[in-house]
């Protein structure tokens, strides 16, 4: 049996599912029984539990073969770090009290850094706490950026007419799909071939940067004239605020994107078949921005 957190998100929701494909038992893990219905009436067993629950988790991952870590994004916290931290102190504290020998975590790329890389300060310390356990395999998959972060350019092109954002225009990144993602970790928690504490960086299909990736929105939903503006950290922080992000969030997310935008976080791999993924920018624009932009799906995912 496989435990799952996040099992009703991006990346959980295709772990939990490559899983049941292949004919494992899956204990999914969310704060609902309605959102968890749809995996439950897959053939999951829904468990409700908070991510901040050490002794919730404990149960949840009792008699588990492997678990699927990973840190929900919480936007509106007025102290990001210190929710990240709780949330690895309940994770490892769980792993240790239900003996689980094997662990999958969602990381990402930078998370070699210990300082400066705004929430992926989270993740390094995730990482760190989970490499104590002893008896504890564990695989960190470092996970570059994702390209659900693009959906949140249909309000900005529709309210402003341009693509924006903090990153340079020319600063060429690895981009991946959250389900790329998911149909990895699900492949190592069937092989289970880690041992001690192991990363992985996951690279997407490319390298890109924001001048390619409006150019290939703009073509896609008909404006090929589409621009790209990179903006001051004052009109990021500013937009973030605006759709709901606490001010701190706001300002972890521009720590990051200076960092990326300075090369301080970068892969630390070489580009590789083993850290390339499947799904080209095109395929996503294709699946997930232009019904988004047409106004044929339901929400865009801007958490980071
Ligand atoms: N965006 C990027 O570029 C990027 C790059 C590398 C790494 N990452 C990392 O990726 C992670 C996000 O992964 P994701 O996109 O798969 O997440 P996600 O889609 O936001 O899913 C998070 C899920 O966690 C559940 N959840 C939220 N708060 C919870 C709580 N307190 N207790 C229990 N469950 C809770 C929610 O389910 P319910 O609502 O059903 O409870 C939600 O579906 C973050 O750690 C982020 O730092 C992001």
């Amino acid at each position: 049996m496989y435990v799952i957190t996040g099992a009703t998100g991006n990346t959980g929701s295709v772990v939990a599912r490559r899983l049941l494909a292949k004919g494992e038992k899956v204990r999914v893990i969310g704060r609902t029984a309605a959102r968890l219905q749809a995996l439950a009436s897959e053939g999951a067993e829904p468990f409700m539990a908070e991510l901040t629950d050490a002794v919730g988790l404990a149960k949840a991952f009792a008699g588990a073969r492997g678990v699927y870590l990973m840190i929900p994004p919480s936007l509106t916290s007025q102290d990001y770090l210190a929710y990240q931290d709780r949330v690895t102190a309940a994770l490892a504290q769980a792993v240790e009290e239900a003996g689980v020998q094997y662990a999958v975590t969602l990381s990402s790329v930078g998370a070699d850094k210990p300082e400066k890389t705004g929430p992926v300060v989270g993740l390094q310390r995730l990482e760190e706490r989970l490499n104590q356990i002893s008896g504890l395999n564990v695989l960190h998959l470092r996970a570059g950026y994702f390209m659900e972060n693009t959906l949140a350019q249909v309000n900005l092109i529709k309210t402003l007419g341009f693509a924006a954002g903090p990153l340079r225009a020319d600063l060429k990144i690895p981009m991946i799909a959250a389900h790329d993602i998911g149909e990895a970790a699900a492949e190592a928690l069937l092989r289970l071939d880690f041992t001690g504490s192991q990363t992985r960086e996951l690279l997407g299909q490319r390298d890109l940067d924001f001048r390619e990736v409006t150019q290939i929105i703009g073509k896609a939903i008909g404006k090929p004239k589409l621009s790209y503006v990179w903006a001051s950290d004052d009109q990021v922080r500013a937009g973030m605020m605006q759709v709901g992000w606490s001010r701190n969030s706001a300002d972890l997310i521009l720590e990051m994107s200076a960092a990326m935008n300075a090369g301080y976080m970068r892969p630390l791999e070489e580009r590789s078949a083993k850290n390339t993924t499947p799904t080209s920018y095109e395929t996503f624009v294709a699946e997930r921005f232009v019904p988004l932009f047409q106004g044929r799906a339901a929400t865009a995912e801007t958490d980071l």
